[in-house]
């Protein structure tokens, strides 16, 4: 009999090595490698099942013959979750869905097992059918062809779809699952390999999408080798803070779709609620105007969005000045600290500067810069700006102001939730009319300190 070959695998980020080590060379954590069996034999179990379950058969197409149209997506029947997957799930695709432990992805996953109008089956490793039971009381759906299964094991799963036959399978988690064929314990990294392996060559021959649930490590992926995000066709990461109301999901990896959407979710007594109106969410509901806070029209994917700003800008009271920004590159910050010094005599250089975008989320949109810059400038002089004036433009090297695409959408928003004026950069073409905002053009920073504090 020839010898089992072994290999270590970290437990924590899935790296190999040839030897058992202290600590992981790649994610540097300590304690974390095993030694695994490795099992040439792949998909062992989906061979034993492939005759039950009709499939694809494996035949070339003419690619000018292959008819793709939106009513082949399934609808999750969640609008969130349908913009950021690109408008639904596609047969025969494998999305992982990835958060820290109790943000939601159970909720979410059973939510949408009952709002679905199609046979689902919802296998989880982690709870008991009644613990299921109570969740779904909680959340105000029915789906009478939902159907619960309590298994890790990966054959007997199989037994199940075979006998189900489901339009949609949601698997929570794929750390849970236990393939007997392969020799290491659930959870460990050539299970976690083996078993998604199985699925996707599943949901790949049968056209019937599956949905996995994936812990994240202490830095935020997902735990397990990252050939797991390879292999799977989507990656939708939950975002933001537990303790926090809000939920954001975004998509990592998207095979069919942009990774610009955002999806926002409430969490309430009754399961999370989509969001309908982010801006209003994400600006405080305070009236009282407090300086150093100034509200920007930003665009997340094809969203306009308004996010709120916040600066504090104090004395240095060490030798250097500390400049710190959440939710903002903090490079970007010292270039527009730079500008203001340079171009509007602003002697930042013995300042502390710090600045926050509320709500948890992470603007890239450099269009943020001309509220950035309001908010400092408001901090800096302690004048609070007007609570129904918003900015949105890119700030150049010189202080000029550039203009920013999907200007007219931008100001839409905002007229909509009832801003006053709108401070934008001083493009060439004409804009439609609006009747409650006020556009204003400027063409560099003096002109916004003008308009503010003159
Ligand atoms: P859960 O979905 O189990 O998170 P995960 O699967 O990502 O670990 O839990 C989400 C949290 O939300 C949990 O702490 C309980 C809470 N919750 C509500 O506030 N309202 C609800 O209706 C439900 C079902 C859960
Ligand atoms: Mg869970």
């Amino acid at each position: 009999m020839s010898k089992a070959k072994k290999s270590f695998f970290c437990q924590n980020c899935g790296n190999e090595s040839s030897q058992w080590q202290g600590q992981c060379n790649s994610c540097k954590e300590w304690n974390t490698i095993i030694e695994e069996i490795l099992d040439s034999s792949k998909n062992k179990i989906w061979d034993s099942f492939s005759e039950k379950i009709p499939i694809n058969p494996s035949k070339s197409i003419k690619l000018n013959e292959i008819v793709i149209n939106n009513e082949s997506r399934l609808s999750t029947n969640d609008v969130e979750l349908d913009r950021v997957l690109g408008g639904g799930l596609i047969p025969g695709s494998v999305t992982l869905i990835g958060g820290e432990p109790g943000i939601g992805k159970s909720t979410l996953l059973l939510q949408v097992s009952l709002k679905l109008n199609k046979k689902v089956l919802y296998i989880s490793g982690e709870e008991s059918h009644k613990q299921i039971k109570l969740r779904a009381d909680r959340i105000n759906h029915n789906n009478p062809d939902c159907f619960i299964l309590n298994e890790i094991e990966t054959e007997k799963i199989f037994k199940q779809i075979v006998e189900i036959n489901p339009s949609l399978i949601i698997i929570d988690s794929i750390q849970t699952l236990y393939s007997k064929s392969i020799n290491s314990s659930a959870g460990s990294v050539s299970q976690l390999r083996g078993s998604s392996s199985e699925l996707i060559t599943f949901s790949k021959k049968t056209n019937i999408p599956v949905i996995l649930v994936g812990h994240i490590t202490k830095d935020g992926s997902i735990a397990g080798p990252k050939v797991l995000e390879h292999m799977v066709d989507t990656v939708i990461q939950f975002e933001g803070d537990r303790n926090h109301l809000y939920r954001i999901i975004r998509a990592k990896k998207n095979r069919y779709g942009s990774t610009n959407e955002i999806g926002i979710y409430e969490m309430t007594n009754n399961g999370l609620n989509v969001v309908n109106n982010p801006s209003q969410l994400l600006l405080s509901n305070t009236n009282l105007s407090l300086s150093g806070h100034s509200i920007a029209s930003t665009m997340k994917g094809l969203r306009p969005l308004m996010i709120e700003i916040q600066s504090l800008v104090s004395s240095a009271v060490y030798g250097t000045p500390q400049r710190s920004a959440t939710g903002f590159n903090s490079k970007r910050l010292n270039m527009i600290l730079a500008i203001l010094e340079k171009k509007a005599g602003f002697n930042l250089g013995s300042k502390d500067v710090f600045l926050n975008i509320t709500g948890g989320l992470n603007i890239e949109d450099p269009s943020i810069d001309l509220s950035v810059i309001a908010s400092i400038l408001s901090s800096y002089n302690d004048i609070p700006l007007s609570k129904k004036m918003c900015f949105t433009s890119e700030v150049g090297l010189s202080g000029e102001l550039r203009p920013v695409p999907k200007i007219e959408q931008r100001i839409k928003e905002a007229e909509k939730l009832g801003f006053d004026t709108i401070v934008i950069a001083n493009p060439i073409k004409t804009f439609s009319k609006y009747n409650s905002i006020k556009i204003k053009q400027l063409n560099k920073i003096e002109d916004l300190i003008n308009l503010l504090f003159n």
